[in-house]
């Protein structure tokens, strides 16, 4: 049997960054995100007897045992939860960049939860579902979900899973992905997260911006207001970058296009667009914006960035299965 399943990015408007449980992958705060459709992983796996350990496919290529740590890794989760004991053909395909601030590793991870559980038979919950991606990596946990959604950090591992706040967003929101450099990051988000809890002085102020920032941000999804969702995740995206400025050593995901793709944005929002930015673990800035402002946004930064580097994201979808394998092998 194979088993094939699709799930999409999302881009936090209030971030994840850090854990306090790396074992258990379990995060230091709560987190909300926005599952985009442009973005998204197919994955494809398939328990084989035949086989004396796991094959990892990624983009038509096979990955070395030492690239694919983490998959194998997250099998053997896998294979522990349902007492399976054969090893696996798995096949990913990402339409989104890798390990450049555009979160393939949620889509990568929310994608191998689905397909793994369901081919190892166990049968989860979407809420379960959530809490296995977390294991793969802790941004997958809300990558389960479509639209707008929210991951509580729990108490333990039966505690931190997703939930959507509202999947299909009842007011018009969308994202554009200004890709100033979709090259693969020197420090990963694991390795640049757990730098900051361990070294920068303010990340007890951090815990406590992101607990008013969730509290303010889903009032403000509550009440549809879009430059407050706006406004505050483009403060908290800068709040958590300081962290990294203020790390020992401090390193920042910053490049010189990230500074003018911010510095543009604050302009446009100056003279009348509703437009805003966040950037994670890379150089890509992303905008929230009220779709009605598209072509205005795009004619301003076309001649900026170029248009093969503007890509519109709307509100994507939860998990999928597919009934087709994501490659023939
Ligand atoms: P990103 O900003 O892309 O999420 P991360 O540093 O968080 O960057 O994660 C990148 C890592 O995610 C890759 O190095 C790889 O280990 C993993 N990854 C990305 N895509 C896939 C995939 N399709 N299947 C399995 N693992 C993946
Ligand atoms: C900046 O989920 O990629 O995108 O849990 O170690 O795999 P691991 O890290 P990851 O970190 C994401 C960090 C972020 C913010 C966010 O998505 O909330
Ligand atoms: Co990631």
């Amino acid at each position: 049997m194979t088993t094939t399943a699709r799930a999409h990015t999302n881009i936090a408007l209030v971030k994840y960054w850090g854990k306090r449980d790396a074992a258990l992958m379990l995060p230091q705060t709560d987190s909300l995100s926005l599952t985009l459709d442009e973005f998204y992983t197919t994955t494809t796996v398939n328990f084989n007897q035949a086989l004396n350990e796991d094959q990892f496919y990624l983009d038509g290529e096979l990955v070395s045992a030492n690239k694919a740590q983490k998959v194998v890794k997250f099998m053997d989760l896998v294979r522990q939860l349902s007492g399976r004991t054969e090893y696996a053909q798995i096949t990913s395909v990402n339409n989104v960049p890798m390990a450049a601030g555009l979160a393939s590793s949620a889509s990568a991870f929310a994608a191998l939860a689905g397909a793994a559980a369901k081919d190892a038979g166990l049968d989860l919950s979407l809420k379960d579902l959530s809490r296995l991606a977390r294991r793969g990596s802790g941004s997958a946990t809300r990558s389960v979900y479509g639209g707008l959604v929210e991951w509580h950090r729990g108490v333990d591992d039966a505690t931190s899973f997703a939930e959507p706040v509202q999947e299909v967003p009842d007011f018009d929101i969308a994202m554009l992905a200004i890709l100033v450099d979709t090259s693969q990051k020197k420090v990963s988000s694991r390795g640049g997260m757990q730098l900051v809890v361990e070294t920068s002085p303010y990340y007890p102020a951090w815990r406590e911006v992101v607990k008013r920032d969730m509290v303010a941000i889903k009032e403000a999804i509550a009440n549809r207001d879009l430059p407050t969702i706006g406004h505050i995740a483009q403060e908290n995206a800068l709040r958590m970058h300081a962290l990294n400025l203020a790390a020992d050593p401090g390193f920042t995901y910053f490049d010189g296009q990230t500074i003018l793709a911010m510095q543009t944005i604050d302009r446009l929002r100056e003279e009348g667009l509703n437009c805003y930015y966040t950037m994670d673990a890379g150089p890509n800035v992303k905008v929230i914006f009220d779709p009605k402002d598209q072509d205005d946004l795009l004619n301003a930064l076309t001649p900026l960035f170029g248009a093969e580097r503007l890509v519109v994201a709307k509100p994507g979808p939860g998990i999928e299965f597919l009934t087709e394998p994501v490659m023939k092998f």
